[in-house]
């Protein structure tokens, strides 16, 4: 099923529609073993979540919330109405206080990083004119980042950025549907995430423990 067929989620169907859409999105876009960018076939992509409003000295520690902790999809949520090429869009996700990162690089792919740097917790910020994807850098001491993976350049970073997937609809809106923790797949995110609930779905990812799952599933019906 093509994206374009779907509606906006909100006014229309609760946040389990929204969630099962996003999910059967990723399912057919990892099924079709990539991440990357289609022209002709509306967009899964990998952005970036997890902005924090908390201490970096924290999120170094690991002892607060970082971005893709949730072991659930969360609700999507509208980043912006149209991205044009080379242009960015800072947004939330998946709560109010994790800052985003989302670009359209010139070739029309859609990316996105956090918003959050990987060493510091300093803000990233999305710098057009450094190549021919631009980059993601953090003044903060020089952190720079791939615009197209989000793996660190140069600087003292320690991890790559976490991804967001996206898609857009056929309005040209772009949309954040699930996240990724730093350096995690697609493929483990998703499995991490639908867990036990969407057992149809880990079955075709071929998720760890996936086969329990159709046991269960088969096992009430
Ligand atoms: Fe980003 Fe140090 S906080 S490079």
């Amino acid at each position: 099923m093509s994206l374009t067929e779907h509606p906006p989620p909100s006014p229309g169907p609760g946040p389990q529609a929204d969630g099962d859409d996003a999910a059967e999105q990723l399912r057919e876009r990892i099924s079709a073993d990539s991440l990357t960018t289609r022209r002709d076939y509306l967009r899964i992509v990998a952005t970036v979540s997890g902005g924090l409003a908390v201490g970096g000295i924290g999120v170094a520690a690991g002892i607060l919330h970082r971005h893709g902790d949730s072991e659930t999809l969360p609700e999507p949520r509208l980043v912006t109405d149209q991205l044009a090429p080379g242009r960015s869009a800072a947004f939330r996700f998946p709560g109010d206080e994790d800052r985003a990162l989302a670009v359209r690089l010139t070739d029309g792919s859609l990316v996105g990083y956090s918003a959050v740097c990987t060493h510091l917790a300093c803000a990233v910020l999305w710098r057009e004119d450094r190549g021919a994807d631009g980059e993601l850098y953090c003044p903060c001491h020089e952190g720079v980042f791939d615009a197209r993976t989000g793996e660190v350049t140069a600087g003292p970073p320690p991890r790559p950025l976490p991804r967001i997937f996206l898609t857009e609809r056929a309005d040209g809106s772009v949309w954040a549907i699930a996240t990724a923790r730093s350096g995690e797949s697609a493929r483990e995110a998703l499995c991490r995430q639908f867990g036990d609930s969407r057992p149809a779905v880990t079955r075709q990812l071929e998720c760890p423990g996936a086969n329990g799952g159709a046991r269960t599933e088969r096992g009430r019906t």
